[in-house]
């Protein structure tokens, strides 16, 4: 049993746990969910409206099984957070001895939280989407860039198509791939992103109909992941299938939310649960002319797992890092 806890800032994490490792841990992660080998209950999520701040957190736990790992990410958006020199999302894990609730590491969240929601549309993408040609995010801030950092390990790409209110996002987003394999193309509308894309993603901080249905082609991939609305009614309902990574927080989060609110879908309208296609209990696509429809809400086993597998690197290299005894 471990006596004391590992308190792990960013640095040691970014020193021990590679993008690779994660986007390997989240391919595991949502199989092990698809298998039933993870217990998650929903997030919670505590507004600070009260307080006059334009922010939020959600509590976020997780069992995972095959690793006997134990924990809750706390992760929130701050909408003050550029001001102050901070990213918007701010995330912290921490991990408990599964049989008796002691600490066993803190481990600072926001390398783990940026680059396992990348992760995510990378994996999905590999598995749902018809053709990857042409990818399109609307959305180039911290997310949209982890997100085809990713997809760049897992897919092949000609064309990427960004589209940001901001010109200096999307600026500094292209500078950030010098060595592109594909070309960029700045978007002057969200319609010119969308049409004849093989992927559509948004990863945006907006509430608004951000894509429109009638853009998009047959056998698209839609993945929206923002916390808030990000495309019309119609994107969700005239799809050919529905899929999501986790059911019950899809219906109260993201661009499913209001969807779910007035009724108009349920977990029932969900068609594809993707962790069971991982898993083999499922199919994901079935026909390359479907345009598939996926909400990406975010989980907190993933962060829990990849805190898991930092922990597992750390002791193996005998690293030297500071630990705190939470008795004294
Ligand atoms: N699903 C998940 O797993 C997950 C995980 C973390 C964060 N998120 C969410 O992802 C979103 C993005 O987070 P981030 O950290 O990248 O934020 P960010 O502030 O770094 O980037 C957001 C980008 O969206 C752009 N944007 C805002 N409104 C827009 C609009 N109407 N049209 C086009 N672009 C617009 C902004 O200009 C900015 O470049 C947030 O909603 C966040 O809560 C989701």
């Amino acid at each position: 049993m471990e006596q004391k806890a590992y308190i792990i800032g960013e640095e040691t994490v970014k020193k021990y746990l590679t993008v690779d490792d994660i986007i390997k841990c989240v391919e595991d992660t949502w199989r092990w969910y698809g298998e039933g080998k993870v217990i998650m209950p929903n997030k919670i999520t505590t507004t600070m409206d009260p307080l006059g701040v334009q922010g939020w957190f959600n509590s976020m736990p997780a069992y995972i099984g095959p690793m006997d790992v134990a924990g809750i990410k706390v992760v929130g958006g701050y909408a003050g957070n550029k001001a102050l020199g901070l990213p918007y999302i701010k995330a912290n894990v921490l991990v408990t001895n599964s049989r008796t609730g002691e600490l066993r590491a803190l481990v600072s969240g926001d390398y783990i939280n940026d680059y396992r929601t990348g992760a995510q549309p990378a994996v999905m993408a590999k598995y749902l989407a018809a053709k990857t040609d042409i990818v399109t995010i609307i959305g180039t801030g911290l997310m949209g860039y982890t997100t085809l950092y990713c997809m760049t390990k897992t897919v092949n790409m000609k064309e990427v198509r960004l589209c940001d209110i901001s010109e200096e996002a999307m600026d500094n987003f292209i500078a950030r791939f010098p060595d592109a394999p594909f070309k960029f193309v700045k978007c002057k509308s969200n319609e010119e992103g969308c049409r004849g894309a093989d992927i559509v993603i948004t990863v945006t901080n907006a509430n608004a109909d951000l894509v429109e249905e009638p853009w998009l082609k047959k056998g698209s991939l839609v993945m929206t992941m923002g916390s808030f609305r990000e495309t019309t009614f119609d994107v969700v309902k005239k799809a050919d299938k529905i899929a999501v990574d986790q059911i019950g927080q899809s219906l109260h989060r993201g661009n499913l939310k209001e969807l779910a609110e007035c009724g108009e879908i349920t977990a029932d309208s969900i068609d594809i649960l993707f962790p069971e296609v991982l898993a083999g209990k499922a199919q994901g696509r079935t026909n390359p002319d479907d345009r598939i429809y996926s909400q990406i809400v975010g989980t907190g086993m993933l962060d829990v797992a990849c805190a898991g597998i930092l922990l597992e690197k750390i002791k193996a290299a005998n690293a030297d890092v500071f630990r705190f005894d939470m008795m004294k």
